[in-house]
């Protein structure tokens, strides 16, 4: 375990087999459709690459970069699009892919932003539900995980760019980011 890493909540197996239950689960319910899966750069790639290997129907995959964060762990209350996405979305079914829900803000103006772009339908898969910590009224059609509010790390999420190639996820050491 990385050292600061305080605690391991998920491992890379529990991760492994909850990713694919949850995607099987929304393949699912896209049968017969052709729904463009949005990843969200970077926090959800990994999350969304072990997501869409489970898929069987035909999607089509598009990614944004949008921040709501600075390199704290704070929430800067603004949403950023750094990279719009390359296709369409009007009449679309639209599956977001996101690493973590928490105050809720990303998802909640996200999915409003393709809802008026004229996407047919828009969901919200996530890896991880800070519950806790939501002040906007969104919630994810798919999720893996609750959590507590907790600032967590590995498999994609990072704090200032650092550890997200590790395979789990953990709770990160607060001493890392109350200095
Ligand atoms: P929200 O807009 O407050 O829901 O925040 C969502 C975004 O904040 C996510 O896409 C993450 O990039 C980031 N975030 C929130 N909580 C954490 C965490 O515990 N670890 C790493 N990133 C987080
Ligand atoms: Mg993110």
């Amino acid at each position: 375990m990385h050292s600061d890493v305080e605690r391991i909540l998920f491992t890379e197996k529990q991760l492994k087999k909850r990713v694919a239950e949850v995607a099987r689960e929304a393949d699912a319910f896209y049968a017969g459709k052709n729904p463009v899966c949005v990843g969200i750069l970077k926090g959800g790639i990994i999350f969304y690459s072990d997501f869409i290997r489970n898929l069987t129907v035909p999607a089509e995959l598009d990614f944004m970069s949008v921040s709501s964060y600075g390199s704290g762990a704070v929430s800067s209350g603004k949403l950023k699009i750094k990279k719009d996405l390359d296709c369409d979305v009007k009449g679309r079914d639209v599956l977001i892919i996101e690493d973590i829900i928490d105050s809720g803000f990303t998802l909640a103006n996200l999915k409003r932003l393709l809802c008026e772009r004229g996407a047919a339908s828009v969901k919200i898969a996530t890896l991880l539900n800070k519950r806790p910590a939501r002040k906007y009224d969104i919630c994810p059609d798919f999720n893996c995980f609750d959590i507590e509010n907790e600032f967590v790390i590995g498999y994609g999420l990072d704090y200032a760019e650092r550890y997200r190639s590790l395979p789990y996820i953990g709770v990160l050491k607060r001493s890392v980011y109350e200095k």
